[in-house]
Formats: C-alpha cells, sequence, structure tokens
C-alpha cells in the first residue's frame, strides 16, 4: 500500500519570491536551479514571480542571462530544456538595491506591484541569501515599508534564512530576538538544508512505521550508535569563512544534531510541525553537556596536515588561501554524547565530522548488543560480530542490515552478512535536491523541516558547551592528522575507552 501523507493538507498558493542577495553564489547554485526544476515538474504554484535584490545595476535580461548560464553549470539535469526555461524566465525579474538604504525597499515595494498579478495577492516569501549582519537590516527595512506584516491581509509573508544562524548562544539569541521585532516566528523559516535530504527524512518513516526496528530502538537492545559526516573536500575557497567557523559551527551545531534527534527523539504526537519540532527540541534538551574537564572523555578535535586524498596531493589547512598560518580552527570534531532520557540512559552516541577525510559519505550505525556467546566462543573466538543496521544518507543511499549467518559446510563457521536497500534500486534515480523539497515547503508554509528558535538556541548551548573546552588553547601535536586519514588518533582512544571502535563507511562501489 502506498500512503501518502502531505498532499491533502498542503496549499501552494500563487506568490512571489523575493531573493534579497540576488547576486549571489547561492542563488545561482542551489535556489535559481531549484525553481527551475519545481517549475518543470509542475510543482511551482499556478501563479509566481520570482524578484532579486541586489546592490549592482542589472536588467531583467541581464539578470536571466546570467541565471541561465550559471544553470548550465549547476543543474542537476542537463542539457538544461531551453523552452523550459524560457517559460521560467518569463517569471524572473530583477531591482537594483542596496539591503540598508530604505529608498530601495520602496522601489521594491513598487517592483513587486508593478511585475506581480493580483492573484498573487500580497503572498511573499523573502529569501535572505545574504550574510547574518545583515539579517536585522533586511528585516527592519521590510518591516518598515510594510513590507512583512500586512494586517487585514489575506495573504502570506515569510523569511527564509540560511545558516549559520548566529555563531553562539548569546548571538543566536540576539538575532532571534531582533528578527521577532519585525516578524512573528510562524513566519521565520530557518533552513537545515540537511532536512531536505529524502534520506533524512527517512528516518522517521523508516523508525515509526517499521514495527521490527521500532522494538530495538532503545538501551535494552541498542548498545551504540555512530553517526558519521565525513568530506573528503578541503577549503574549496572557503578559508575565511571556515576560519570564523570551524567543523563544529560549520556542521555539528546544524546538520549533526538535526540527524542526531531524528534518530533519537521520542514519535511526535502527529506529523504536525509542532508535533515533530517539539520532540526534537525534547531530545536535543536531554543531551548532556560536555562539562569542563570531560576533555578527552568526550570531545576530540583535530586539524588536517598537508597529505594525499584520492591520490591528490592536499595542502594542510593552514596552508589553504585566507587562512592564518597559525590557525587553531578545527577541521575535524568527534564527540561521545549521552542523552539522558529513559530511551538512552547510558547509550553512547558518538558523532563525528571533518574536511580531507578519505572519502565524502554521511550515515548513521545503530550497533546492537551482542548476543550471549555461549555456543559459538570455541569456533569463532570470545565475540560474534553484532548486529548493526546502518543508515547511509548519502551518497549510494539506502539501509543495509548487518547479522551472522552460517558459513556454508560442514564446521561450524559464523560470518557477518548483510541484507541492503538501495534507493536507486528500489525508486530509481529520484533525486532532488534538498532545496526544492524546502522551498516547496516554505511556498506552501509547512515548517515542519525547518529550525524552530527554540531548537537553534539549544543546539548552540551544546556547541558552546563542547567549545568551551578547547576555546583559547592551541592545538596540540596529537590533535593533527594528515589529509586523506580519518581524523587524530584520540577520537579512536574516545571509542576505545567505551570498547568500541569507528566503522568508517564504505566507498561507493
Ligand atoms: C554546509 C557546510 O552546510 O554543508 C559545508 O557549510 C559542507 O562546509 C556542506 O561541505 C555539506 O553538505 P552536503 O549536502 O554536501 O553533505
Amino acid at each position: 500500500m502506498i500512503c501518502r501523507l502531505d498532499t491533502a493538507r498542503r496549499r501552494i498558493e500563487p506568490c512571489t519570491l523575493v531573493i534579497l542577495g540576488a547576486s549571489g553564489d547561492l542563488t545561482a547554485r542551489k535556489l535559481i536551479p531549484a525553481l527551475y526544476h519545481l517549475f518543470r515538474d509542475r510543482q511551482m504554484p499556478a501563479g509566481f514571480r520570482v524578484v532579486g535584490l541586489a546592490r549592482r545595476e542589472k536588467t531583467d535580461e541581464s539578470w536571466r542571462a546570467e541565471l541561465r548560464e550559471a544553470l548550465g553549470r549547476f543543474s542537476r539535469s542537463q542539457p538544461v530544456d531551453e523552452d523550459v526555461w524560457r517559460a521560467f524566465a518569463a517569471n524572473v525579474f530583477y531591482c537594483p538595491g542596496n539591503l540598508t538604504e530604505p529608498s530601495s525597499y520602496v522601489r521594491l515595494e513598487s517592483r513587486l506591484e508593478a511585475v506581480s498579478p493580483p492573484e498573487l495577492r500580497q503572498n511573499r516569501l523573502f529569501y535572505f541569501a545574504i550574510p547574518p549582519s545583515q539579517f536585522r537590516a533586511a528585516a527592519e527595512q521590510l518591516h518598515r515599508a510594510g513590507l512583512l506584516v500586512r494586517e487585514g491581509d489575506p495573504g502570506w509573508q515569510r523569511i527564509v534564512v540560511e545558516k549559520p544562524f548566529g555563531h553562539d548562544l548569546a548571538s543566536a539569541q540576539a538575532l532571534n530576538g531582533d528578527l521577532t521585532q519585525f516578524a512573528h516566528e510562524q513566519q521565520i523559516f530557518r533552513i537545515d538544508h540537511y532536512l531536505g535530504k529524502e534520506t533524512v527524512q527517512n528516518i522517521l518513516m523508516f523508525r515509526f512505521s517499521n514495527s521490527v526496528f521500532e522494538q530495538v530502538w532503545k538501551r535494552e537492545m541498542v548498545d551504540h550508535v555512530q553517526i558519521t559526516v565525513s568530506e573528503k573536500l578541503g577549503m574549496g575557497g572557503r578559508g575565511a569563512y571556515y576560519e570564523e567557523a570551524g567543523a563544529l559551527r560549520d556542521m555539528v551545531q546544524n546538520h549533526l544534531l538535526q540527524v542526531l534527534a531524528l534518530v533519537a527523539m521520542e514519535p511526535p504526537v502527529s506529523l504536525e510541525a509542532e508535533a515533530v519540532r517539539d520532540e526534537k527540541v525534547k531530545l536535543l534538551k536531554s543531551i548532556r553537556l560536555p562539562q569542563a574537564g570531560d576533555g578527552a572523555r568526550q570531545v576530540v578535535r583535530g586539524q588536517y596536515l598537508r597529505g594525499i586524498v584520492e591520490g591528490q596531493p592536499q595542502p594542510g589547512y593552514r596552508e589553504e588561501e585566507r587562512v592564518h598560518p597559525d590557525s587553531n580552527v578545527e577541521t575535524y570534531v568527534a564527540l561521545k554524547l549521552f542523552i539522558d532520557n529513559w530511551r538512552w540512559s547510558g547509550v553512547p552516541f558518538y558523532v563525528r565530522t571533518g574536511k580531507c577525510l578519505p572519502l565524502s559519505a554521511s550515515e548513521v550505525r545503530v550497533q546492537l548488543r551482542p548476543t550471549p556467546n555461549v555456543l559459538f566462543a570455541a569456533a569463532c573466538g570470545p565475540r560474534l560480530d553484532p548486529n548493526a543496521l546502518t543508515l547511509r544518507l548519502q551518497p549510494d543511499e539506502g539501509i543495509t542490515l548487518r547479522f551472522n549467518g552460517k558459513i556454508p559446510g560442514a564446521s561450524v563457521g559464523v560470518r557477518p552478512v548483510r541484507m541492503h536497500f538501495s534507493y536507486d534500486a528500489e525508486f530509481g534515480a529520484y533525486t532532488p535536491e534538498a532545496y526544492e523539497r524546502l522551498l516547496l515547503d516554505a511556498i506552501a508554509g509547512d515548517a515542519t523541516l525547518f529550525i524552530r528558535r527554540d531548537e537553534v538556541e539549544t543546539a548552540w548551548q551544546i556547541a558552546d558547551a563542547v567549545r568551551a573546552g578547547w576555546e583559547g588553547k592551541p592545538l596540540q601535536d596529537e590533535e593533527f592528522y594528515a589529509a586523506g586519514t580519518w581524523g587524530p588518533d584520540a577520537a579512536d582512544k574516545l571509542l576505545a575507552q567505551g570498547g568500541h571502535r569507528w566503522r568508517h563507511p564504505e566507498p561507493v562501489k
């Protein structure tokens, strides 16, 4: 039986998408390709306009030409269908303006009036593809121009904001305070693009629609959990950003904690946005904060030195462009986290991410407790391989259950075998980008896959507690790792203390 949960309650109304920061990388790489694909797949509302606002002087025509060129480079489907593009581009307009100047918003307002047919009403999605330092000014100016909250108007106005949402708890609280001065929390859609990934969304479906797995999802059955998001690439020109961020802020505070929340949260009372987000917040709040002095027992950081990744030489982090030669910024983090609630008490959750690791892959590995090894110890040694379930989030998306089987033959031999589900084999190569789903949800006003105010703040509280352990301390020799390896040795020791070891993701075959 195929069961679709959301089609009935989604309302995709005609609307205008206003992109603030229209000249930036995000617009060209992600937003326009996503909108083009939604249009091609007939998922955009019946009527829509895209209006870009940025400083540079451009005409509608020259902006469209730029976007068409970028689509040729970044679209997930090639070649671009020219007829579809032309029909899409006829809805795309440009408005030059400065984010901090009130007159720009007056111009924006009249441009919106001029290009939007009446059926679009005042339904507007403002996409903040701008640095967080400009969020407040943009929200304030939109508010002043009467574009954000239109009393008595039947339409809707929403803001989508990109990460990083602050750089610690205090700055995230300040940003939330700023934004909610000018818009209601229900109007604010904070993006974490990991939530737009099919496989990440599938975590909840998988957990709560399969009794066979639902039964084992608890401390009595689970020995420990490993969440890995490894990346083989280095900075790729993002050194300046990364110097301010580091792996903890860039990946753990958002993507990894979101995955962890979905893996470990309690079943929500419904699939409504608030019900799901309530449970995620509850889970994040149950994570035991690393205390000062926990140091190596719970937290490992690292930074890559020069090395070889996939046969190619890779410079060390400190040698990257726009990185300080003595930088102490971490490019690797591994954490041992405990969730102090009834279900997970005592079960370690190991979480790691890093740049310049041997391969790019994201996965969740749930390792189950071993059986009493009384029958096979003589033949197979003191430990049998424990059962494990691996949710491969990307690439080579799938789910693998590893269990033991008898080696055929007259002797008693046991070895691990697998049952494997592959997305591609089952559903074909269906690969919408995360941004397609997220943009559509924001248009539909469905906030389930967006981060709520208390959620982002709780995640920062965790990240801040981790960072407090190393703040101001220069990296030590043992915290470096060669590019192309699986991180510093200390990360192995972190697991060894608990009798565990990392199971690295396998390369795509
Ligand atoms: C971004 C980070 O949020 O996620 C990047 O800023 C990282 O540093 C990227 O490379 C990873 O996303 P994905 O979808 O490629 O796993």
